[in-house]
């Protein structure tokens, strides 16, 4: 057991975990922020996604030890009122049927645009490839998407 000092969401938070304890069950379990989803556990599904430094990255598969000073944003930090372009988009769009895999969707999708504000209907399908959707929402997803793009 070891005390981890963790940047999230702009804020400094401690946990006293094991050091190959997934960040995930770091934020679900200690931290309580539990936006970000369980799906797989093996970083096959993407419901896990956050960020570190704005990758995009699967937090069921990534130790708290390798996490350092790097800075993490989950779902309840991507914007203050739930207004991120992306978000604004999923409700315009309409996206979510059972909604459990739409943070990790979202936190997908942001990253993308961070790093490329216009994607071409290419791009996006690439970048949220590994995102899986049990209810099959694919096209609004990349709906949603395109709109937060313009
Ligand atoms: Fe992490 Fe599925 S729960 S990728």
């Amino acid at each position: 057991m070891a005390n981890y000092t963790l940047q999230i969401n702009g804020r400094s938070l401690q946990a006293d975990v094991e050091a190959d304890t997934p960040l995930l069950w770091v934020l679900r379990d200690h931290l309580g922020l539990v936006g970000t989803k369980f799906g797989c556990g093996i970083a096959q599904c993407g419901a896990c996604t956050v960020h570190v430094n704005g990758n995009p990255i699967r937090s069921c598969s990534f130790p708290v030890s390798a996490v350092g000073a790097s800075k993490i944003t989950t779902i309840e930090g991507l914007s203050e009122h739930g207004d991120h372009p992306v978000q604004l988009a999923w409700d315009e769009v309409d996206v979510a049927q059972c909604g459990y895999c739409q943070a990790g969707q979202i936190m997908t999708a942001a990253a993308l645009l961070a790093k490329t504000p216009k994607p071409t209907g290419e791009q996006i399908d690439t970048a949220m490839n590994g995102n899986i959707c049990r209810c099959g929402t694919y096209h609004r997803i990349h709906e949603a998407v395109a709109l937060a793009s313009t």
